[in-house]
């Protein structure tokens, strides 16, 4: 079985890191890597904390790049190798453009696609954006689709994906956290030297912990939150460490507003063992990444998320992240109070980790080698018919009325 990984941002290299880890290991499985380079430095920073060496790099990054020709970069580029190597299935991840890019050009050329983390829905399309559409036009072409949790089985299911296509499997980022968190907290000179590396943390004073990079929140929503970062930093027995995301829609604002503060470490993207280290030192999380979401539980770390809408509600409804929006004063609220209310911050530390167990990859690779080759206009006929049911009692209710 030929199986093409295409990937090409931060996140969806450490959430398939997993996955290809997996499918190297596996007999009959010829695995390929396609990155997209959509990232440049974050993507090579995680491709060599895994020690994977892409087959194809289309090096589609520009700066500040446009999503229409980014879109179409990841088009022409996956659909030529395509051409040149007829895989049996794409895996994409998540709701980058391009994963979606990447699968739209499958879907052109008829091979099969298995959608990694299918099935996270805000139900608002301008919020995360374009990721909530991205998702949404990946699950339409998709063949496979592995939900991370039964949430997200339940959303596909109320848009009439068909039910033995779905496979809940746990979120593949978990599968990479909990390795990496284990090597990088395990006592001996790789944890010396990394607690050397990060001497500068002040273990007198609470660490606040941030990332930010929606696209939804360029201008005003980052304005404001980079004040309230600014108004947490300024209180006594805080330090706020901010490892700013490179976008530069990101960087500009962050830089003038925060840099310079006395209270605010602004460092680089860390690569991601280097992260996970620091969310283990840190005492609270805000952020509006989608993954550090899913991460900060495990780890027993409050989150709380600068967004307006979350596509994890589990960790919502479990208690371990909060969900705060972008208004300054809201924002210093949530953080002051379980920066100083034990009781308020013991409800979130609880570990309640509703996003996976460990073993995303292993079920999506054997889910992948049950479905075996073959021509996929077969498969695609299979999905059709099993619409049918979900399709008919609607229909059969009017004519009867
Ligand atoms: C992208 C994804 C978003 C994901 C995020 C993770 C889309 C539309 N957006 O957003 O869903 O949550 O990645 O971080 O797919 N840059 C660099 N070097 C890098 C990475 C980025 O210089 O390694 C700069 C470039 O100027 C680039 C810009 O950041 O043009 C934006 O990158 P892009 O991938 O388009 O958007 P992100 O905001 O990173
Ligand atoms: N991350 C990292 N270094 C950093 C910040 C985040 O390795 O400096 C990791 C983090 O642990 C998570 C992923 O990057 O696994 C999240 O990426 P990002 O927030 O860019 O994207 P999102 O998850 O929002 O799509």
């Amino acid at each position: 079985m030929k199986i093409l990984s295409v990937f090409g941002t931060r996140p969806e290299a450490i959430k398939m890191a997993p996955v290809v880890a997996r499918l190297r290991e596996t007999p009959g499985v010829t695995s390929r890597v396609c990155v997209t380079g959509q990232h440049r430095q974050m993507l090579d920073s995680v491709l060599s904390t895994f020690g994977i060496v892409p087959d194809h790099d289309l090096a589609v990054m520009r700066p500040d790049q446009g999503l229409s020709d980014l879109f179409a970069r990841v088009m022409t580029g996956v659909d030529a190798l395509l051409a040149e190597w007829r895989p049996d299935y794409v895996l994409v991840q998540g709701d980058t453009a391009t994963s979606t890019a990447a699968g739209l050009a499958a879907f052109f050329r008829k091979v099969a696609i298995g959608h990694v983390e299918a099935g996270l829905r805000t139900g608002d399309i301008a919020s995360p954006w374009p990721e909530e559409a991205n998702r949404r036009l990946t699950a339409v072409v998709a063949d496979r689709h592995y939900a991370p949790t039964a949430r997200a089985r339940a959303a596909l299911l109320a848009e009439g994906t068909a039910p033995d296509s779905i496979l809940v499997t746990g979120n593949t980022g978990i599968d990479a956290l909990l390795r990496t968190a284990e090597a990088v907290t395990a006592p001996g000179p790789a944890l010396a030297a990394r607690e050397a590396r990060f001497g500068w943390l002040d273990p007198q004073v609470r660490t606040v912990l941030v990332t930010g990079h929606r696209r939804e929140s360029f201008g005003a929503g980052f304005g404001r939150i980079c004040d309230a970062v600014a108004a947490l930093a300024e209180r006594p027995g805080v330090q706020v460490v901010y490892p700013v995301h490179l976008n530069p829609n990101v960087r500009g604002p962050v830089f003038a507003r925060l840099g310079g503060l006395p209270g605010v470490r602004l460092i680089e993207p860390l690569d991601y063992p280097d992260f996970v280290y620091m969310m283990t030192r840190a005492d609270l999380i805000l952020t509006d990444s989608g993954g550090v979401q899913e991460e900060a539980p495990v780890l027993r770390k409050p989150v709380l998320v600068m967004r307006d809408t979350s596509e994890r509600a589990e960790a919502i409804e479990a208690g371990v992240a909060r969900l705060v929006g972008t208004d300054t004063a809201a924002i210093v609220a949530a953080a002051v109070r379980l920066l100083e209310d034990a009781a308020a911050y013991r409800a979130m530390a609880t570990g309640a980790s509703p996003f996976g167990d460990g073993h995303a990859s292993a079920r999506i690779v054997a889910d992948l080698l049950a479905q075996g080759g073959g021509p996929l206009p077969l498969r695609r006929s299979i999905k059709t018919r099993d619409f049918v049911p979900a399709i008919r009692p609607v229909a059969a209710a009017g004519l009867s009325a």
